[in-house]
């Protein structure tokens, strides 16, 4: 079985991505599994709250994170960039900065992400290469998913409702298991 932890970097009750990753549960390929994670209860970065520990929200989804054979990134876009509440999540994640290379290093991740907007992440997405590379993930590139004006995608009950991007995200998550599956180097 190959396990994909799912991680959406939006908050709201509503969130598009978060419900892009509810569809991409149901859309696995089979013997693969998806479970979707929140960043919901991780406090602001404060090097002082650190210095007294890292907080137990923090270590829980770092422990989810190596449990899990690939991780899935479902990214909004703020202000042509990554949302802060996002940024803020992983950054609190890579510390202590020993613990990098256990949670992060050749970790394969895949990201996706939907914007009521045009270009649907295009930018967002651009803007986590920089953080992967620091981090020494082993991004996916086989695929890319940006749902753009994703409004009309998505019903109000935030399922999925248009069949293009239904099979879309089901061929992106068939690309992406295939390449967790791959024999190891
Ligand atoms: C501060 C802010 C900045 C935004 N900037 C962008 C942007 O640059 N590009 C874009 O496509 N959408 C932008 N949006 C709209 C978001 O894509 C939209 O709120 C989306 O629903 C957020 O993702 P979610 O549905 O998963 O919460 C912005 C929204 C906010 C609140």
């Amino acid at each position: 079985m190959t396990k994909v932890l799912g991680i959406s970097g939006s908050l709201r009750r509503g969130s598009y991505n978060s419900a892009l990753l509810r569809a991409a549960t149901r859309l696995m390929p089979e013997d693969a599994t998806l479970e979707v994670a929140s960043i919901r209860g991780i406090p602001l970065y404060d090097g002082d709250v650190e210095a007294q520990g890292i907080p137990a929200v923090v270590n829980q989804l770092k422990e989810a994170i190596v449990a899990a054979d690939g991780v899935l990134l479902a990214t909004p876009e703020y202000n042509n960039s990554i949302p802060g509440v996002f940024k803020n999540a992983i950054d609190w994640l890579s510390r202590p900065s020993s613990d990098i290379k256990r949670v992060f290093g050749g970790r394969p991740f895949a990201i996706m992400g939907a914007s009521p907007g045009n270009f649907g992440t295009t930018l967002s997405q651009a803007a986590w290469l920089p953080v992967m590379r620091t981090l020494g993930t082993q991004t996916w590139f086989g695929g890319r998913l940006m749902v753009s004006r994703a409004g009309g995608v998505f019903d109000e009950g935030g399922s999925l409702k248009d069949a293009a991007v239904e099979e879309h995200l089901k061929q992106f998550l068939a690309g992406y298991v295939n390449f967790l599956r791959r024999p190891a180097a």
